[in-house]
C-alpha cells in the first residue's frame, strides 16, 4: 500500500487491514449462493433433450424454481479427461468464456452411450474404463473408473446459475404477462447485491445484475487436496469452516497475512486431490472472483475380525466435497482422471501448457533492491560480487529508474548512460532486469501515454472515457491488455530502437498487474470497468495480469527475432501463465515464518503447473537479522527463482555486508547453487518437455487407512 511503504517499516509493523479486503461476509454472491442454496431446488434432466454428437454430448437441465434450462455439455478430451460446460440456452447476451488459456482447441474423444435404463445416461470414454455416470433426477454425475466411484457432481445439489436478467426499472415498466413477479424493493435489491453492492464507501453497479455460478463435486476416499494458489498457505489445502473459503482474487497485498485464505496477487483455480493408487485433478476455467470451499470428513466404518484373537479393524473411509463459486462467467470445468500425479501433470499442462524454458542465465542468482539508486551504485554492488567471489547473473532496477515512473524510459539523471552500464554488465556475462508496469502515467507528453491514448488502449471506466486510477506515478491510465491489439503494440515498445537505452541483456519484470489501483476498491479495479469487447472487468479479474506477462514475453521474443528465449517476471497470474515465464510471491516480510511459509506457497505454484517461481530472499518488507538472512539464502538456492530483494527504506543487505562469517555463508549458499546449475537447467527441460514440476512433494501412496492429515 502506498501510504505503507513511504514510511519506515518494521517487521512487525502494522498487519493487513482487514478493513480494506472483503471476507465472504462481504461478497454477495456467496451470500446469495448460500442462502438461495438453503431453499434446495434440484435440477433434472430432461431427457427429451439429449442429443449425441461427434465431439460431445448435450442435454438440457432445468430446476423448479426458475424453469428456465441450463445447457449442460459433456466431453472426453484426450488423455482421459472429462470437460463438462453449462451455460444458459439463450442467455440475454453472451456470458464470459475465458480465452486465450487453452494451448489449442483441446482435441476431443468420442464418447460413447451405454445407458441400459432410461433414466440414466452413461457416457463411456473410448476403451478406456471411464464413464461419465449421468443420473437425470435429480441430476448428479459419477465418474466411475474400473467400477470405483472417484468423484461425484452435484451430489450435495450446490449447482447454482443465475439467470441474466433484464434490469428492475427496465422490466417494471415492461408489460409481459409471463414474467413472474420480482421483488423490485430496495432493501431486497441491497441485501442481496442484485444489481449494486456496497462495500466501505465503494458501489460496485453492475451492468448485468446477479450472474454467479456453483456446482460441488464430492471426491471419494480423498483427504489430501492441494493447489488454488495463491495463498499464504499450507500445502495441504485446509477445510473451510462456516462463513469461510479459500478466494481466488487477485489483489495487492501488501505484507500479506500468513495462515490466511485471502487472495493474494494471482489465481489458479485448479486442484489436485490424491490418495492411495490414485491422484485427480479439478480445473475450473473462470477468470472472475472464485470461492472455494472444502470440507473433509472421515466416516469411520468398524468391522471385527476374528484372529488368533478378536481384533478390531478400523477402515476409514473419507470424502471431501469441493464447493467452487464464482461471480459470473460459464461452468467450465475439467475433470482430469490421472490415474497417477505424473498422468494428472500432463493433462494440466495438455490444456494449459508446460514451463517455458527459462533462458539459462535466468536460473543463477538475481540481485534485487528498491532501488539501486544510480548507475555508480549499479557498478559497486556489481563490483562487490566479484571482490568477494560470489556468484550472480542479474542486477535489477525498481521504479525509481524510470524518469518519474514512466516505463519504458531513463531517469537520465541516476542513468545518464543506460547502454554503457549494460556493456559493463554484458562485459562480465551478467543481465539487467527492469520493471514495467501496467499502468500507465496520465502525461500528455508522455509519449507512450498519448499513443496510447489516442489508439484507445486504456481501459474504460463505465461511463465510456478512460478509466483512471492511483498508482506509483500518481494519476494513471491502464493498458487493456485483454485486447489483443494494445498486446501486439505493447510487444512492439520492446523492439531494440523503440525501447531507447534498451539492449539485449535487459530484461523485463511486471509488477502491480492484478491490477493495483491505490485508494480502489480492495486496491484493485472496479469491477465495472469495461475492457475490449465490452465486458466487464468482473468476467476477467483474474486473468489481466497473465496478459500483461504474455505481450511482455512476446516482445522479448519478437526483438531477437525469434532467436532468444524471454524472462520476464510477473506479480500476478492465472492458469497458464508458466508459458511466459516466472513468479514471485509478492511483498512477503523478513521474518522466520514468511521464510517458512514460502515451501509450501512454492510448492503450490509448482503443482498447478507454475514451476519457475520464488519468494523475495530475505524478506521484501523488514530487516533480517544475519542468521534470518543466511537461512534464507540457503534456503533460496533450492528453489526455482532465486532472488534477493528489500523495500525502500531497510538497511543495505547486499551479502557482505554482515561481516565476514556470514559472507562466507552466504557465498557458500550461492555457490552451491551454481554447482547445480546443469541440474537446475536440466529439472526445467523436464518441466518443459514432460511436466514434471521442478520442485514437488512426494507423492507417495498415503493411504487412506493410515494417514493423518498434518498442516505445514
Ligand atoms: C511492489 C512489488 C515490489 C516492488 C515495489 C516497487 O511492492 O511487489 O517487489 O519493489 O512494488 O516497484
Amino acid at each position: 500500500m502506498e501510504s505503507a511503504v513511504e514510511e519506515e517499516v518494521s517487521v512487525e509493523d502494522e498487519a493487513v487491514d482487514k478493513n480494506v479486503f472483503k471476507d465472504c461476509s462481504k461478497i454477495a454472491f456467496y451470500k446469495r449462493q448460500k442462502q438461495l442454496l438453503s431453499k434446495k431446488s434440484t435440477y433434472r434432466v430432461l431427457l427429451e433433450s439429449v442429443t449425441t454428437g461427434k465431439d460431445s454430448t448435450r442435454f438440457q437441465i432445468t430446476n423448479e424454481a426458475t424453469k428456465i434450462p441450463l445447457l449442460a455439455e459433456v466431453c472426453g478430451i484426450e488423455g482421459n479427461i472429462f470437460r463438462l460446460k453449462i451455460n444458459e440456452v439463450t442467455p440475454l447476451k453472451p456470458r464470459y468464456e475465458v480465452p486465450d488459456v487453452l494451448t489449442s482447441k483441446p482435441s476431443t474423444v468420442r464418447l460413447i452411450s451405454c445407458s441400459e435404463d432410461t433414466d440414466n445416461l452413461v457416457l463411456a470414454y473410448g476403451k478406456e474404463d471411464l464413464k461419465f455416470h449421468i443420473t437425470t433426477d435429480p441430476f448428479k454425475i459419477d465418474l466411475v473408473s474400473e467400477g470405483e466411484v472417484v468423484m461425484s457432481i452435484n451430489s450435495l445439489g450446490q449447482l447454482y446459475f443465475e439467470h441474466l436478467q433484464i434490469p428492475p426499472k427496465e422490466r417494471a415498466t415492461k408489460e409481459n404477462k409471463n414474467d413472474e413477479p420480482i421483488d423490485t424493493s430496495q432493501e431486497y435489491q441491497e441485501a442481496l447485491g442484485l444489481w449494486e453492492e456496497k462495500f466501505g464507501k465503494f458501489v460496485d453497479i453492475k451492468a448485468n445484475g446477479p450472474a454467479s455460478v456453483g456446482l460441488d463435486f464430492s471426491l471419494h476416499g480423498f483427504e489430501h487436496l492441494y493447489g488454488i494458489p495463491q495463498h499464504a498457505e499450507s500445502h495441504q489445502l485446509k477445510n473451510t469452516g462456516d462463513g469461510d473459503a479459500y478466494r481466488l482474487y487477485n489483489l495487492d497485498v501488501y505484507g500479506y497475512k500468513i495462515h490466511d485464505k485471502m487472495g493474494i496477487y494471482g489465481s489458479v483455480p485448479y486442484l489436485l486431490a490424491h490418495k492411495l493408487g490414485r491422484t485427480i485433478g479439478i480445473f475450473w476455467l473462470n477468470a472472475s472472483e472464485t470461492l472455494v470451499e472444502i470440507n473433509t470428513e472421515p466416516a469411520v466404518e468398524c468391522s471385527l475380525t476374528q484372529m488368533d484373537s478378536v481384533v478390531v479393524k478400523q477402515e476409514v473411509k473419507s470424502q471431501t466435497d469441493v464447493h467452487w463459486m464464482s461471480e459470473s462467467g460459464i461452468i467450465d470445468v475439467f475433470l482430469l482422471t490421472g490415474p497417477t500425479p505424473s498422468d494428472v501433470f500432463k493433462q494440466y499442462s495438455y490444456l494449459t501448457g508446460t514451463q517455458a524454458m527459462p533462458p539459462f542465465f535466468s536460473l543463477g542468482y538475481h540481485q534485487c533492491r528498491w532501488n539501486y539508486e544510480d548507475e555508480q551504485d549499479v557498478k559497486a554492488v556489481d563490483a562487490g560480487f566479484d571482490e568477494h567471489d560470489i556468484p550472480y547473473d542479474v542486477m535489477w532496477l525498481d521504479i525509481e529508474h524510470t524518469r518519474g515512473k514512466r516505463y519504458f524510459t531513463w531517469d537520465r539523471k541516476r542513468f545518464p548512460n543506460p547502454k554503457r552500464m549494460q556493456e559493463l554488465l554484458k562485459s562480465k556475462k551478467r543481465k539487467l532486469v527492469v520493471i514495467s508496469d501496467p499502468h500507465i502515467k496520465i502525461d500528455p507528453n508522455y509519449v507512450l501515454y498519448a499513443k496510447a491514448k489516442e489508439q484507445g488502449f486504456f481501459v474504460k471506466n463505465n461511463e465510456g472515457g478512460d478509466f483512471e486510477g492511483v498508482c506509483w506515478p500518481g494519476l494513471s491510465s491502464y493498458l487493456d491488455f485483454t485486447n489483443p491489439k494494445v498486446r501486439e503494440w505493447y510487444s512492439g515498445l520492446f523492439d531494440f530502437p523503440v525501447y531507447q537505452g534498451s539492449t539485449d541483456i535487459l530484461f523485463i519484470w511486471n509488477d502491480m498487474n492484478e491490477p493495483s489501483v491505490f485508494r480502489g476498491p480492495e486496491q484493485t479495479m472496479q469491477k465495472n470497468a469495461i475492457h475490449h469487447g465490452n465486458w466487464e472487468h468482473r468476467e476477467l479479474h483474474n486473468i489481466y495480469g497473465f496478459y500483461q506477462q504474455m505481450a511482455t514475453a512476446e516482445g522479448l521474443i519478437q526483438r531477437s527475432k525469434g532467436k532468444e528465449r524471454p524472462f520476464v517476471l510477473t506479480r500476478s497470474f492465472f492458469a497458464g501463465s508458466q508459458k511466459y515465464g516466472a513468479v514471485w510471491t509478492g511483498d512477503n516480510r523478513s521474518s522466520w515464518s514468511y521464510l517458512r511459509i514460502s515451501i509450501p506457497m512454492l510448492l503450490t505454484l509448482s503443482i498447478t503447473g507454475i514451476s519457475f517461481c520464488g519468494a523475495d530472499v530475505g524478506g521484501f518488507i523488514g530487516n533480517p537479522e544475519a542468521e534470518l538472512l543466511v537461512r534464507w539464502y540457503q534456503a533460496g538456492a533450492y528453489q526455482p527463482f532465486f532472488r534477493g530483494h528489500a523495500t525502500k527504506n531497510t538497511k543495505r543487505r547486499e551479502p557482505w555486508l554482515f561481516g565476514e562469517k556470514y559472507t562466507r555463508l552466504i557465498r557458500e549458499a550461492i555457490r552451491a547453487r551454481y554447482t547445480l546449475l546443469p541440474y537446475w537447467y536440466t529439472l526445467f527441460y523436464h518441466a518443459h518437455v514432460a511436466s514434471e514440476p521442478v520442485i514437488r512433494k512426494c507423492f507417495i501412496g498415503s493411504s487412506s487407512h493410515t494417514t493423518k492429515s498434518h498442516h505445514y
